[in-house]
């Protein structure tokens, strides 16, 4: 309680100083601008504003309305104390977005602290790891260990790893577990650390041999444990001895879990997990809807996220500040194209298979905007047309994703070649293609890490069904985007195109589809009224807010 007040104390004072600070800032970059230096990105978004003001067009908040009073730490999210300069994006982020988002609730914050201070009391270098890591060595679980951990694994695309980390986190701290990530999940490329001195990167030689490829096969695994009778949860309430334990299980979440793997979900099976020392947990999906299916979690998760359809977008924001590389491309193309515009617009388009173009697909993708009022229809006529004199103040920006340009192309010819009917300036991009989606290569990921971001950072957000990269986008903007159908009849635009998403969470694509108590098949949703099955992938759950 005390902790908390203490916060909230702390957090007031910084608001009223972060509105000097910025103020102050501007007035130093206008010196800087008279003594014609260039110091860098950052800057430059400040010049622009602070151009702007010089203008007269005496409305900073036109461009950046959070400028004056953006809140650096999201509410209390983030700790300060980290050093800035190793990482620009953690404390700069919530100036470059309009949404400030939802607020973290007090229990949140307090739990994340005490979390930080879990992770350096445990961490890699400390006594308490070598003991952990001797232990593991020895094969035997102890009775209390000080410390236990969970490794997550992860593969497959950028957006699958950020969800299985975000996940793991979840887990480790409804748990108590220390978080390492494994270098194949490659949050070491693209990201800063999250916790303050301390690192949560598994550091190499990790004693267990191959665990990186550990599968549905694998013995160690939880569920083939419980399928061998290596471990028994059947006796009610019965827990196995800690001596009786393995000192690791590796758990196994990914696309081919089966029933057992998925006893994870089932309370009895927690109770037995919570004595390993070890996880090594694979998943490639948002599994943070299975664990509100878990009694035992459920009061503390309540409590942490009154609002149950912002779990990843704290948890995005928590953790995921891209480096120093990814944001340096993430603000010189927002400050190149998106910042003047009156009103931004992501459109993440995910071609699946080979195909270069889809008219079936660019035509949803025209349908679905205009529809919905989010891009205005063009004139016929390539004629001049009139246009109101304020036509600046109504532009938009439009930011397409996607491993093809065609899309783009298409819409940007659009949009040049004919008048809107509204008047309005609709300018469109695209920061790069690829072609085609690799899996784990350096600079691809960069860039699609830089997409991701600048996804986020705009105002209204088009996806495409099922696709985690727009899930992780929408998260972190904490918005509620238009979601693209997979067309059902062939290639044939769905009617209608899209549709509101209902909540702003990620989909869990392989959900369980047992329940622990009946023992047998049954539709979660039934019970859990926070809970429902995805627009986008109908067998998928997915948390939403108090309205459903
Ligand atoms: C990290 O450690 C340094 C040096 O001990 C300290 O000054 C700083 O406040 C710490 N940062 C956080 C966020 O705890
Ligand atoms: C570990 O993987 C390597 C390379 O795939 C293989 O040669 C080796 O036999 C594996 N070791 C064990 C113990 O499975
Ligand atoms: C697991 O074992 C089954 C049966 O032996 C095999 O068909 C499958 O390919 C294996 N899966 C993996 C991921 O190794
Ligand atoms: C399992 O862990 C709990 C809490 O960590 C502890 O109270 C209990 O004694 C442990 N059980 C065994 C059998 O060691
Ligand atoms: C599917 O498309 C065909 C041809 O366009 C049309 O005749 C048919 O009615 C459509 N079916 C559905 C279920 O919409």
């Amino acid at each position: 309680m005390e902790a908390e007040k203490i916060e909230e104390l702390a957090d007031a004072k910084r608001g009223s100083w972060t509105v000097t600070a910025v103020l102050a800032v501007v007035v130093m970059t206008v010196l800087v601008l008279i003594s014609g230096r260039n110091v860098g990105a950052p800057v430059v978004w400040v010049q622009t504003a602070a151009a702007n003001f010089r203008q007269g067009s005496n409305d900073l908040s036109l461009l950046h309305p959070r400028t004056s009073h953006h809140d650096r730490l999201y509410g209390g999210l983030l700790v300060d104390g980290f050093d800035t300069e190793s990482c620009h994006s953690r404390y700069q982020s919530a100036m470059y977005r309009r949404n400030s988002g939802r607020r973290p609730s007090p229990y949140l914050i307090s739990k994340l602290r005490r979390h930080e201070a879990l992770q350096r009391r445990c961490g890699p270098g400390t006594a308490a790891y070598s003991n952990a890591l001797d232990q593991l060595k020895s094969g035997k679980s102890v009775a209390s260990p000080e410390c236990t951990y969970i490794v997550s694994i992860s593969y497959r695309g950028l957006g699958n790893r950020i969800l299985a980390a975000a996940s793991a986190f979840l887990y480790a701290v409804l748990t108590g577990r220390v978080l390492l990530v494994d270098p194949s999940n490659e949050m070491d490329e693209l990201f800063c650390e999250p916790f303050p001195n301390t690192t949560w990167l598994l550091p190499p030689g990790f004693p267990l041999t191959n665990y990186t490829d550990f599968s549905v096969n694998t013995t160690e695994s939880y569920g083939n444990m419980v399928r061998n009778k290596v471990i028994r949860t059947d006796a009610a309430g019965d827990v196995p001895a800690a001596s009786q334990l393995p000192a690791f299980s590796y758990v196994h979440l990914d696309h081919d879990a089966t029933e057992q793997d998925n006893f994870f979900f089932c309370d009895d099976d927690q109770r037995v997990l919570r004595n390993i020392t070890w996880l090594v947990m694979r998943t490639d999906s948002y599994i943070v809807p299975g664990l509100f299916l878990v009694d035992t979690f459920q009061e503390e998760l309540d409590t942490m996220f009154p609002e149950r359809d912002a779990v990843f977008h704290h948890l995005g924001r928590y953790l995921f500040h891209p480096n120093n590389h990814v944001w340096g491309l993430v603000t010189r193309y927002y400050d190149t194209y998106l910042a003047a515009a009156r009103q931004r617009i992501g459109i993440q388009v995910r071609v699946f298979g080979a195909q270069p173009f889809s008219p079936e697909l660019l035509e949803q993708i025209t349908t679905c905007t205009q529809r919905e009022g989010l891009l205005p229809q063009v004139l016929a006529t390539r004629e001049p047309t009139f246009l109101p004199a304020s036509r600046a103040a109504k532009s938009k920006a439009v930011m397409v994703t996607c491993l093809k340009p065609w899309y783009y192309e298409e819409l940007k010819s659009m949009y040049w070649e004919h008048a809107t009917a509204t008047g309005e300036v609709v300018a469109v991009h695209q920061p790069s293609h690829e072609e085609y989606q690799h899996f784990g290569a350096r600079s691809h990921d960069h860039k699609a890490c830089a997409e991701i971001y600048l996804l986020s950072l705009t105002d209204v957000l088009v996806t495409t069904g099922r696709s985690t990269f727009g899930y992780v986008a929408q998260g972190l903007a904490g918005v509620r985007p238009w979601v693209m159908y997979k067309p059902t009849n062939g290639s044939e635009v769905p009617d209608p195109p899209c549709g509101r998403d209902v909540s702003m969470e990620p989909c869990f694509h392989m959900p369980p589809s047992y329940d622990c108590r009946l023992k047998q098949w049954r539709d979660p949703t039934k019970d859990v009224p926070y809970i429902q099955h995805c627009d986008d992938a109908f067998w998928g759950l997915k948390l939403v807010g108090r309205n459903k």
